[in-house]
């Protein structure tokens, strides 16, 4: 399989496509951006630990069942995934109210919620990614009732999941977001978890502390971002816990993979 021509750029991840056209290339750049790309920055080695964690997780979502597009991780930045056509939808999940939430409705921050809360956005930066409501989704034909179903199973399924797999390395999950995508399948198409899931797309609270260990440190200038998502790595047991991962280290095996290559 060769690596061919960038097809789409987003803010975090570029995708190329490959010499097999089921299949394509995401790589995971080191970028930063938060309010829709109204601040922006780049952090040296968030890619490369996204990639990881990343991969992580939607390894042991397939293990349960939940089919996604993970292929396999190629190297520190790229992983080979299916192609699918993205729903243009934002699926976010909140189990404690924070963010944006509570600006628009006024609850306290913090507020434990008592059912976890999908909350639906259109995928588009030209109008800040708004806010809708499931019939808008009907209305517009964004997706399907069918797959509106399946998905809302499946996101209840990956939230409890996910929140085990955190709560067991003393880590609280707040919220994130998800998207799915429509894979071609013998004329059909069947929906599956796509995009990332990256201390970029959740937010992780310490289970003692509270200290975020996401990108709400870039989000509200806390900074030490790269030792929050190394932290994170290192409590999944992604990094072995005597590594001393630096934004440096990072860098420097990043490049010695790309010698490799
Ligand atoms: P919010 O509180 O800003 O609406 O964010 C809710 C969750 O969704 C949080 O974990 C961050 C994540 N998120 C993204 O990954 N991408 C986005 O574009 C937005 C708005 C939120």
């Amino acid at each position: 399989m060769k690596k061919g021509k960038k097809i789409y750029e987003g803010k975090a991840k570029i995708i190329y496509s490959t010499s097999d056209k089921n299949l394509v290339i995401q790589y995971f750049k080191d970028d930063a951006t938060a309010f829709n790309n109204v601040k922006r920055t780049t952090i040296e080695g968030k890619g490369v630990l996204n990639n990881r964690i990343s991969e992580h997780i939607l390894s042991n979502l397939s293990q349960i069942g939940i089919q996604n597009h993970l292929v396999k991780r190629l190297n520190m930045r790229e992983q080979v995934i299916k192609f699918v056509e993205i729903i243009p939808v934002e699926f976010i999940i909140r189990n404690v109210a924070t963010g944006s939430l509570t600006k628009r409705l006024g609850i306290e921050d913090g507020t434990v919620l008592k059912e976890p809360l999908i909350e639906y956005c259109l995928k588009d930066d030209k109008l800040g990614d708004p806010l809708i409501s499931e019939d808008h989704i009907y209305a517009f034909e964004w997706a399907s009732k069918k797959e509106i179903e399946k998905i809302k199973k499946m996101i209840f399924r990956i939230n409890d999941f996910m929140v085990g797999m955190f709560r067991g390395v003393g880590i609280k999950l707040i919220d994130f977001k998800l998207e799915f995508g429509r894979l071609k399948n013998n004329g059909k198409k069947d929906v599956i978890l796509a995009d990332e899931i990256s201390p970029d797309t959740c937010r992780l609270w310490d289970s003692i502390t509270d200290k975020k260990l996401d990108k709400d440190r870039f989000r509200k200038d806390l900074g030490d971002l790269i030792p929050a998502y190394t932290e994170v790595a290192k409590r999944l047991g992604i990094l072995h816990e005597q590594s001393n991962v630096s934004a440096v280290n990072i860098t420097k095996l990043s490049s010695v993979n790309k010698k490799r290559r």
